[in-house]
């Protein structure tokens, strides 16, 4: 596999933090510096999408009635626009932030409406996972999130790049982690096919 058929064209870099400019999308831009000229950069704040709850319809009479609304919608198409969705997601108890998982609750929204052919468009896309932490032992903290996502890209036939993690609390501190700044740098641009979790 060539470099120039694994590194991805449109990259949307997605925000789970609930606070801006925090470790997980500082380290996230880092890996993004990485990306060669040409590439389109997406960036979006989830909490400013995810404007209503996910709601299981699936068994409801008549199922999904309506369409999701604008907001979602419009998140729903930049994801599907993507060649690659990056989410940038601090660990919180142990796991992703509520704004990841409300995201990848909505997927099965749009999975049921018709007219976004999602599952069919999502497969091949490729999956991708830019942490932080505060531990102070090792980055297991971050395994939840990590198998989360992993086995959501398996389940809809997607690609997983793996994780890069950082180590940081304050907002900034994950650029004094030198291995995480290291492995950022190839993070986005290596072939797929040596995908690891990144140890910070
Ligand atoms: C609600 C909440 C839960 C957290 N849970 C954990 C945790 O389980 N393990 C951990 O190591 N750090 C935990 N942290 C610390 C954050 O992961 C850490 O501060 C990280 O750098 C925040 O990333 P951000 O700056 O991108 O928001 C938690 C922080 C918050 C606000």
């Amino acid at each position: 596999m060539s470099p120039s058929s694994v590194t991805p064209r449109n990259v949307l870099f997605l925000l789970a933090s609930s606070r801006e400019g925090g470790n997980a999308e500082q380290l996230a831009r880092k890996a993004a510096e990485a990306l060669p000229p040409g590439t389109v950069t997406d960036w979006l704040r989830l909490e400013d999408s995810l404007v209503e709850p996910f709601r299981d319809l699936r068994h409801a009479p008549g199922g999904y009635t309506r369409p999701p609304p604008p907001e979602l919608l419009a998140l729903a198409e930049r994801t599907l626009a993507a060649d690659e969705v990056v989410i940038v997601a601090p660990v919180y108890w142990y796991n992703l932030p509520s704004t990841a998982l409300a995201y990848l609750e909505h997927w099965s929204w749009w999975m049921r409406v018709p007219e976004l052919r999602f599952a069919e468009r999502m497969r091949g896309k490729v999956l991708s996972l830019v942490t932080a932490h505060s531990s102070e032992e090792d980055d297991s903290v971050a395994t939840p999130s990590l198998m989360s996502l992993r086995m959501s890209a398996d389940y809809l036939e997607m690609r997983w790049r793996g994780g890069l993690i950082g180590h940081g609390n304050r907002p900034g501190e994950v650029l004094q982690d030198t291995r995480a700044l290291s492995a950022a740098r190839e993070f986005l641009v290596r072939p797929l096919s040596v995908a690891k979790v990144e140890a910070a």
